[in-house]
């Protein structure tokens, strides 16, 4: 890999999510994206009890991490599941690069925090629209990103939540500039540059890239979307 993950979650990239991606060319719809630029893939994984939906799991991640690695890119598991400690190493050893679990799903976010670590994947915590940047603070010294959802987590196709907007600049205050603020939810060429100027530096795409007749040029347009600023 030419970046290493770490280094990629500080920078500014759009994530396509595989949630809204045609799961029968799954790996197809992941190199089109690829070939447009993006470096890092978001994997959505939903336990029935977190969200009330099931999607995939470690052997997705497993499918697409050659795929993924060959590109120089990194694949970011965004773990909707309770008990997340439960599921580290199985994700790492299928190939994630990144784990990001909820502050809202586990009474242990600190060893959650500690297990990813040790396992040498990168760390990420996300909160529910509901949860305040504050559950973030006392984890702020262990993590690559925090993950702040613009929508309430379990579905593709949401609109934005417009107070984001406010919330974006708090977790940037409680992290500092070294740590990646990753917005998922809503996300498109419209309200991706709202959410970079008001903190974010990774973007989450789901229906706005693999709902487009050409998801490489969907790709595309939020990257230009954020250049323009
Ligand atoms: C929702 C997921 C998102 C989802 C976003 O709970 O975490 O990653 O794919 O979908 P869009 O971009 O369609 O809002
Ligand atoms: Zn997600």
């Amino acid at each position: 890999m030419s970046t290493p993950p770490r280094e990629l979650l500080r920078g500014v990239h759009v994530a396509p999510s595989i949630l809204s991606a045609d799961f029968g060319r799954l790996r197809g719809q992941v190199e089109e994206v690829l070939a447009a630029g993006a470096r890092v893939i978001h994997v959505d994984v939903m336990d029935g009890h977190f969200v009330p939906p099931i999607t995939v799991g470690p052997l997705v991640v497993e499918a697409l991490s050659e795929t993924v690695r060959a590109a120089g890119a990194m694949l970011e598991a965004h773990l909707m599941i309770e008990r997340p400690e439960r599921q580290v190493s199985e994700f790492v050893r299928a190939g994630a690069h990144s784990i990001t679990f909820h502050a809202e799903a586990t009474a242990h976010a600190a060893y959650t925090a500690s297990l990813i670590r040790e396992s040498g994947a990168c760390v990420g915590v996300a909160v529910n629209p509901g949860t305040p940047p504050a559950a973030l603070a006392e984890l702020a010294d262990v993590l690559d990103v925090a993950l702040c959802m613009t929508v309430n987590p379990g579905w593709g196709g949401q609109p934005f939540i417009g107070r984001s907007l406010e919330k974006l600049p708090r977790i940037r205050a409680l992290l500092g500039s070294d740590t990646g603020v990753e917005v998922d939810g809503g996300i498109d060429s419209q309200t991706a540059p709202p959410c970079l100027r008001a903190g974010a530096s990774l973007f989450v795409a789901g229906s706005a890239i693999f709902h487009a007749s050409d998801p490489a040029e969907a790709y595309a347009a939020i990257v230009r979307s954020l250049q323009d600023g």
